[in-house]
């Protein structure tokens, strides 16, 4: 089958009014990465070669972003929004490339698995001119419903053309469909609007291919893989689903999730073998975690890579460009952004490093602020290996301080310090014997007169 050309046309051209929102609803996003975009992954990962993306309302900025999630899909604007066949034909320039497999997919239905295509494209390998890809649901309230007879499928009835009996099938069309390449314009063509709706439905092409004696089959994914979006509720449940499998094959390719249900990933989050992830601890986008690491509760990470053996949290935030190497330790309450934390190096407690590299085996004390921005420009904080900052420290950038170096704790430092040099950068502490007394004394009475001098 890897033989086999393929082109995913992905339909994206609904409005998707009950999103409420200024934005396409297939750029809103399920682990952070737009509906639409997880649809292309999907198409991909089941051998599509070739993409067509079918868009209208805000056409725009759908080809904006495809750029990013889809730079090869060719966009094709369907103008009036007259049914799903109709859409499919407004990449008719596409599907006439020649390709041996047409695979049908809808943007707004997110959790299709690569599995379910490939599925549907093997059978056309098989001889099939139509693959439809069904689910079954106790509730079929809403879908297309597979009518089957003697193990073909011979139609495909929408919900508001369906008789009584039709609404009890539980068979449903999930929407996908693969269609043979050499038939698929001739059969799309076919496709009338005399229904409920009056609109050009795709499944129509279910009856027109059984009649030309073509075959036509259904195969069964699970509920999930149809999964349509149409408001945020739905999208959450998305999430959700999406949440779960991830969780799921995170822990089955090593991962120890203590509390699998309160950890969220990230589409691209990379966690190897042996790490452990404590509860309630949130992965955005662009986060490499190498293997026995452990993130402890409530740590908030992104665009952070994370060697072997490092420990983080709990309550560590670390932001873009967080380099943490082999052994390296950020504590709680914690921040870090665009900053390399090298081997073994210890930021423990209520500090901020931004704009910094922390040499290997230093230890920054609690408390300790790399100043890293005067109010227009960053600037750099490099801290050699070994080096000790006591706590209560601020390193104003641009400053080095060398390897070895120690910092008293409490320290304004404003100027570099050299290798294994000593560096005090606050006032000389000064103590008066009985003087605390004395101040005490004078307030109080002080306070004393003033209540006084009120009744
Ligand atoms: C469709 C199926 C139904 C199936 C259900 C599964 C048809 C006729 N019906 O119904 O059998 O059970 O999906 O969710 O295919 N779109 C366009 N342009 C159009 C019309 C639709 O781009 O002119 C896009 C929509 O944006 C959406 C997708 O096609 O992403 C599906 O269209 P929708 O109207 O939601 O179809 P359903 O009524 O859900
Ligand atoms: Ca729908």
């Amino acid at each position: 089958m890897s033989q086999r050309s393929c082109l995913s046309v992905i339909l994206a051209a609904g409005e998707g009014t009950r999103m409420k929102s200024a934005m396409p609803k297939v750029l809103h996003a399920i682990a952070g990465l737009p509906m639409v975009a997880h649809v292309v992954k999907a198409a991909e990962a089941a051998g599509a070669t070739g993409l067509a993306l079918v868009i209208g309302h805000g056409a725009d900025e759908m080809r904006k972003a495809a750029q990013k999630f889809a730079p090869k899909a060719e966009t094709f604007v369907q103008e009036k929004r007259l049914g799903t066949a109709h859409a499919v034909l407004a990449a008719r320039e596409a599907i006439s490339k020649g390709y041996d497999d047409i695979l049908v997919m809808f943007g707004d239905t997110p959790l299709i698995d690569a599995q379910a295509l490939a599925a549907a494209r093997q059978k056309l390998a098989e001889g099939a001119a139509v693959v439809v890809i069904g689910f079954r649901t106790p509730n079929p309230t809403g879908y297309g419903r597979l009518i089957e007879r003697r193990g073909k499928l011979v139609a495909i009835i929408e919900e508001k053309d369906c008789s009584e009996d039709e609404k009890k099938i539980t068979f449903c069309n999930a929407g996908m469909m693969a269609i043979a390449g050499d038939q698929a314009l001739q059969l799309l063509e076919k496709v009338g609007n005399d229904n409920a709706k009056g609109e050009f439905y795709l499944t129509d092409i279910v009856e027109i291919a059984g009649a030309q004696g073509l075959s036509v089959v259904a195969t069964e994914a699970s509920f999930e893989n149809a999964l349509g979006i149409n408001n945020r509720a739905e999208l959450a449940e998305a999430e959700r689903v999406w949440q779960a499998r991830r969780r799921r094959e995170a822990m089955l390719a090593g991962v120890t999730l203590i509390a699998p249900e309160t950890v969220y990933f990230s589409h691209d989050t990379e966690i190897g073998a042996d790490t452990i992830v404590e509860p309630n601890v949130w992965f955005g986008p662009g986060v490499r975690i190498a293997s026995a690491a452990k993130i402890h509760a409530f740590s908030h990470i992104e665009g952070a890579t994370i060697a072997s053996n490092c420990d983080v949290g709990p309550f560590a935030r670390l932001r873009p460009g967080a380099d943490l190497r082999n052994k390296a330790k950020v504590g709680n309450f914690c921040e870090v952004k665009q900053a390399t934390i090298e081997e073994g190096a210890k930021v423990n407690h209520l500090t901020y490093i931004g704009d910094a590299r922390v040499g290997a085996a230093a230890n920054i004390g609690a408390g300790t602020i790399t100043c890293n921005y005067d109010g227009y420009s960053k600037f750099f904080t490099d801290i050699g290996e070994g080096a000790f900052v006591g706590s209560n420290s601020s390193l104003v950038a641009p400053v080095t301080i060398g390897k070895g170096g120690y910092i008293a704790s409490g320290s304004v430092i404003t100027e570099s310090v050299p290798d294994d040099a000593l560096a005090f950068g606050r006032a000389r502490q000064k103590t008066i014997p009985g003087k605390g007394k004395e101040l005490r004394e004078r307030f109080a009475s002080a306070a004393a007169a003033k209540k006084k001098a009120a009744e």
